[in-house]
C-alpha cells in the first residue's frame, strides 16, 4: 500500500489514530512499539537494541495465559491452515454451541448454580454489557406488559379509579438500572451509562432509555432495603419495581481494585430476588481465574442471573465476550433481535474453548499460584511500608488482580509538584512510566482511581518477572519517600544528569489549613507563566533544559484541569480575616496566547471550570490572574457561578501609577518636563495608567503593535485620552515602532505578548522603566543596564506585610501581584459585587485604592526584575542563575 507520509509509527499514530493519547504516550515515554510478545515478556527495539519488559498489565487483563500461549497459537495456525470457515452467519455455529455448553458445564462445576444459561456471544466486553442491559430492558418491558394486563383484567372485573391511575403510572414508568459507585462496565452508550466515572459517562447521562442509580456499597442494609423499596411503583393492591437489573463487578477493576463486601451483595440479592430483578454480574475482568477461582462472585455466595465474560475468554488471541442469562430470565425473542456480524465466529469460539480447557487443566496449580502471587506482593508491600512509611495507602485485590493505592493524603510528605499532577489525575502515570522505563516492568493505572496502579499478570507469571516487579516497586517507593522528582522522571527528558542532580530533594506539599466558621473564603486563579516558572516550581527539576519543559507543558495542555494548590489565612488591618485559596492550571502563558490568537475556546473553558470549582468551594470573591482574565474578555464572558469575579486590574493600574510617582520623587525626577512612553496603550491597564498620568507629564509617546490607521481600538483610546485629560494633541506621538521609545524619559510597558521585544537600544540613558506585563516584555539586556531604573510594576504589599507562603507564587519576598492583592482587599472589605470586570475607569482605580487602604494593602517596595520568574525563558543564555 502506498503511504501518505514518511512519519515514524508514533507520529502516524498521533496524526491518524489518537492525536491526544499519542501526545501523552510520547510525553510519558510510553510510546514504545512492541515488536514481540511471549508469555510474560514484551520486547521492543530502541536505538537498535532489543529491550525486554515484564508485562503486569496483561493486555488490560486479557492475556490470562500470557502472550501467545503456544497451545493457542498452534490451534490458530491449524485452524487457518485447515481453512475452517470463520464467518458463516445464519447457519449452525458448532463451535459457539460447544463454547456455550462448556460455559454451562463450568458454571455447574464451580458454582452451586445448576440452572441452564443461554449464551449470547459478543465481540468485546462492552458489547456484552450492552447486550445484557438490552436484554434486561426487554425482560422488564415484558414483565411490565404482563403486569399491566393483569391489572387491567382486575380493573375490568371491578372497575376502580385507583387501578386506572395505577395503570397510567405504570405505562409511563421509566426503567432504572442499579449499579455501584466506582463501577466500570465499558465505554459504549449503555455500558458507559452504568459506569460511575463522570468523565466517561457525562455525555450519555441525560435522557437515555433508562435511568441509572449508583449504590454506595458502604451503606447499611437497612438503607439498601429502603432505596430498593423506594423504586417500587405501588398502589395498595399491587407493586411493580422500576429496576431492570442490578449490575455489579464482584471486584471493581477500573474503580481501583475494590472488592464488594459479601454482605452488600447478599443484601442486594435478598431485596431484589423477590421482585424478580435480575442480578447482572460483570466478571469481564474478574472472571475466569483472574482471582484464582473460576468466578470471583462465588466467594460472596450470591447467585447471579446474568453472568458477563470477556477479556480472558479469548486467551489473549481472540476478541470475544459472552452474556449468560439464566433460562428463566431469558427472553427467546432476544436471540432473534440481537445479532452482530462478527459475534459467534468459529475462530474466536474455538480459541475461547481452548482457553477454558487450558485453564481447567491447570486450575489447581492456578489456584495455588494465585495465593502465592498475592502473598509475595503483599510481603513486598509490607516491607515497603516499614522502610518507606506512608507512601502506600492500601494493598487490594486477590490473586492476579491486585491494586496498589498510593497515598496522596496531606500528611504524606509528597513532592508538591506530584500532588498537582495527582489533582490532575495523572500522578500514577508517572509511576507507570518510571516502572516501565527504569525498571523494565509494565503495570497499569486504573481508569477511574487515579491513585491506584493495577497489576494483573498472566497466571503463569515467572518468578523472575515477580522479582523485577518487587524490585521496581521498592525503588519507586524509595524515590517517592525521598521526594526525588528528577530521579522519577529522568527518562522523560532525553538528557544526561549527574548523580548529584538526581539526588536533589523536591519541596513537600504542606497540609492546607481547615475551614473556620465565620472566615470568608476568597479565591485566586493562576497558571504557569512559562517553562522557567514551571521549572522553578520544583527544585529537583532545575537541571532540565527549558525547551523540554516548554514542550512538556505544550503537550500536556489539553489534559490540564484546575486544582487548588494553596490556602492560607490573611488578616486585614480592619480586623477581618479571610482564607485565600489559590487555584492553578498547568497551562503556560503561551497556551493562552495561542488560544487568544487562534480564537480557540479551550483556555476559556478551562478558566470557566476553575470558576466552577472555586464556587463549589464556597469562594465569595474570585480573582482572575494573568491570562485567565484576558481569555475571558476581562472576566465579562465568564459565568461567575455565584462568586464575585474580579480581574484585579484596578489595583494593578493603581500600583503602577503610584510606583512611577514614587520613583520620580525618589530620583528627584521632574515628571512635568518628561516624555512618557506607553507600550500597549490601548490595552485595558495601560490605557487607564495613561489617563491617570497624562496630566502629570509634558508629552507622551503611545506605541501600538500595528499601524495606527489599522486599529480603530487604538484610535478610540487616543480620543478618550484627549477627552479625559489636559494633554494636547501636539504633545502626543502615536507610533507602531518601539524604536520611538528612544526619547522617552519614563516608559510603562503592559501588553499581552509573551515576547521580550523591548531591547536596550530602545531605551534612553537614565530612563525609568516600569513593567506591568507578565511575563515581561523587556529583554534582559535592559534589566542589566546600570543607568536605567527598570522595575517590576504592579506589585502590592499585603496588610501587615503578610506574605503568600507558596513557592509557586513569585515575588513573595516583597509583596505580591496587585491582582491578588485586589482580590484579598475585596474579600477583607466584604465587597459583595463584581469588580474590575471589562473596561477600567479612573473612578474604579480610585475606589480600589480606597478599599485597599482600608484593609492595609499598599504599594510594595519596587524591585529590579526578578532574575527568572518574570522573564521569558528564551533569553536563558544571557543570565546565569
Ligand atoms: C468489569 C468490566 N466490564 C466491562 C469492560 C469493557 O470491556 P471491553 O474493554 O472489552 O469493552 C471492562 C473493561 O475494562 C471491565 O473491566
Amino acid at each position: 500500500m502506498k503511504t501518505l507520509t514518511d512519519l515514524s509509527p508514533q507520529e502516524k499514530y498521533s496524526k491518524f489514530v489518537r492525536p491526544e493519547l499519542g501526545k501523552i504516550l510520547n510525553l510519558l515515554k510510553l510510546d514504545v512499539v512492541y515488536s514481540k510478545a511471549c508469555s510474560d515478556k514484551l520486547e521492543f527495539i530502541e536505538k537498535e537494541k532489543t529491550k525486554v519488559v515484564y508485562d503486569f498489565l496483561g493486555g488490560f487483563g486479557s492475556t490470562i495465559l500470557g502472550h501467545n500461549h503456544p497451545e493457542l497459537t498452534r490451534l490458530a495456525t491449524d485452524l487457518l491452515g485447515q481453512k475452517v470457515p470463520i464467518h458463516t452467519q445464519a447457519s449452525t455455529r458448532a463451535k459457539s454451541a460447544d463454547l456455550a455448553e462448556a460455559l454451562n458445564f463450568l458454571i455447574q462445576k464451580h458454582t452451586a448454580d445448576t440452572r441452564l444459561f443461554i449464551t449470547t456471544l459478543t465481540n468485546s466486553g462492552t458489547e456484552a454489557v450492552e447486550a445484557a442491559i438490552k436484554h434486561a430492558l426487554l425482560e422488564w418491558n415484558q414483565k411490565k406488559s404482563d403486569f399491566i394486563l393483569k391489572i387491567k383484567a382486575q380493573n375490568a372485573r371491578e372497575p376502580n379509579s385507583l387501578l386506572e391511575n395505577y395503570i397510567k403510572e405504570l405505562e409511563s414508568l421509566k426503567p432504572l438500572l442499579l449499579a455501584v459507585e466506582g463501577s466500570f462496565h465499558g465505554k459504549t452508550a449503555a455500558s458507559v451509562a452504568a459506569t460511575a466515572n463522570d468523565a466517561y459517562r457525562s455525555m450519555y447521562r441525560a435522557g437515555g432509555l433508562f435511568d441509572v442509580s449508583f449504590l454506595n456499597p458502604e451503606n447499611s442494609l437497612e438503607k439498601l432495603e429502603n432505596l430498593i423499596g423506594d423504586l417500587d411503583c405501588k398502589c395498595n393492591l399491587a407493586s411493580f419495581s422500576r429496576i431492570i437489573g442490578f449490575i455489579f463487578e464482584p471486584i471493581q477493576g477500573e474503580g481501583g481494585i475494590n472488592e464488594l463486601a459479601s454482605e452488600f451483595l447478599q443484601g442486594a440479592e435478598k431485596y431484589l430476588r423477590p421482585r424478580g430483578v435480575p442480578l447482572i454480574c460483570d466478571e469481564i475482568q474478574s472472571g475466569l481465574y483472574r482471582t484464582g477461582s473460576f468466578l470471583a462472585v462465588t466467594r460472596a455466595q450470591v447467585r447471579p442471573d446474568y453472568i458477563l465474560l470477556g477479556k480472558s475468554l479469548g486467551g489473549g488471541l481472540a476478541k470475544i465476550g459472552a452474556v449468560l442469562v439464566a433460562r428463566e430470565h431469558y427472553q427467546d425473542h432476544f436471540g432473534w433481535i440481537h445479532t452482530s456480524t462478527f459475534a459467534e465466529d468459529d475462530f474466536s469460539s474455538a480459541l475461547a474453548l481452548k482457553t477454558l480447557d487450558i485453564l481447567e487443566t491447570h486450575k489447581d496449580d492456578i489456584e495455588k499460584r494465585a495465593i502465592d502471587f498475592y502473598h509475595d506482593i503483599k510481603s513486598c508491600i509490607d516491607t515497603i511500608n516499614i522502610k518507606f512509611p506512608k507512601v502506600i495507602k492500601k494493598f487490594k485485590g486477590r490473586g492476579f488482580f491486585l491494586g496498589i493505592e498510593f497515598s496522596f493524603e496531606e500528611s504524606t510528605k509528597l513532592p508538591d509538584l506530584l500532588h498537582g499532577f495527582y489533582e490532575n489525575g495523572h500522578a500514577t502515570y508517572f509511576y507507570m512510566s518510571y516502572l516501565l522505563r527504569q525498571c523494565g516492568v509494565r503495570v497499569g493505572v486504573t481508569l477511574s482511581a487515579p491513585e491506584t496502579i493495577r497489576i494483573e499478570p498472566s497466571v503463569f507469571i515467572s518468578a523472575e518477572a515477580k522479582a523485577s516487579l518487587v524490585l521496581g516497586l521498592e525503588r519507586l517507593c524509595q524515590i517517592l519517600y525521598e521526594r526525588k522528582v528528577l530521579k522519577l522522571t529522568s527518562h522523560l527528558w532525553k538528557q544526561e544528569f549527574s548523580q548529584l542532580q538526581l539526588e536533589v530533594v523536591a519541596p513537600a506539599k504542606e497540609p492546607l489549613p481547615k475551614r473556620e466558621e465565620g472566615v470568608r473564603e476568597v479565591g485566586f486563579l493562576t497558571h504557569v507563566l512559562h517553562a522557567r516558572h514551571a521549572r522553578d516550581m520544583c527544585t529537583s527539576l532545575k537541571p532540565v533544559a527549558l525547551e523540554k519543559i516548554d514542550k512538556f507543558l505544550a503537550d500536556y495542555a489539553n489534559q490540564a484541569i484546575p486544582f487548588k494548590f494553596h490556602r492560607q489565612k490573611i488578616t486585614g488591618r480592619n480586623g477581618e480575616e479571610i482564607f485565600l485559596n489559590i487555584y492553578g492550571l498547568f497551562l503556560s502563558t503561551a497556551f493562552f496566547e495561542k488560544n487568544v490568537r487562534g480564537q480557540s475556546l479551550q483556555a476559556f473553558q478551562k478558566t470557566q471550570d476553575a470558576v466552577k470549582m472555586a464556587a463549589a468551594d464556597g469562594v465569595t470573591n474570585l480573582g482572575l490572574g494573568q491570562f485567565t482574565s484576558i481569555v475571558s474578555d476581562n472576566g465579562l464572558l465568564l459565568d461567575p457561578c455565584g462568586t464575585y469575579l474580579t480581574t484585579g486590574n484596578s489595583l494593578t493600574a493603581a500600583m503602577a501609577v503610584q510606583g512611577i510617582l514614587s520613583l520620580a520623587e525618589e530620583r528627584k525626577f521632574n515628571l512635568a518636563n518628561a516624555r512618557l512612553g506607553v507600550v500597549g496603550f490601548s490595552g485595558n491597564i495601560c490605557h487607564v495608567i495613561s489617563q491617570l498620568l497624562a496630566d502629570s507629564v509634558k508629552s507622551m509617546t503611545l506605541i501600538h503593535r500595528e499601524p495606527i490607521e489599522k486599529s480603530p481600538k487604538f484610535q478610540k483610546a487616543v480620543e478618550d485620552l484627549l477627552v479625559s485629560s489636559k494633554i494636547l494633541p501636539e504633545n502626543l506621538k502615536l507610533s507602531h515602532h518601539v524604536e520611538d521609545l528612544r526619547d522617552c524619559d519614563v516608559v510603562v510597558v503592559g501588553t499581552n505578548s509573551t515576547q521580550e521585544f523591548i531591547r536596550s537600544s530602545h531605551i534612553k540613558s537614565n530612563a525609568i522603566v516600569l513593567d506591568v506585563s507578565v511575563p515581561s516584555n523587556i529583554h534582559r539586556e535592559v534589566w542589566l543596564r546600570s543607568d536605567v531604573a527598570c522595575f517590576q510594576g504592579g506589585l502590592a504589599r499585603l496588610p501587615n506585610d503578610q506574605k503568600i507562603q507558596h513557592p509557586w507564587i513569585p515575588y513573595t519576598d516583597i509583596g505580591t501581584f496587585s491582582c491578588i492583592a485586589e482580590t484579598v482587599s475585596l474579600g477583607l472589605a466584604g465587597i459583595m459585587r463584581p469588580f474590575s470586570l471589562g473596561k477600567l475607569s479612573k473612578l474604579q482605580i480610585l475606589e480600589s485604592l480606597e478599599i485597599a487602604k482600608k484593609v492595609g494593602v499598599g504599594l510594595a517596595g519596587l524591585r529590579p526584575q526578578d532574575s527568572h520568574i518574570g522573564v521569558n525563558p528564551k533569553s536563558d543564555t544571557i543570565l546565569i542563575d
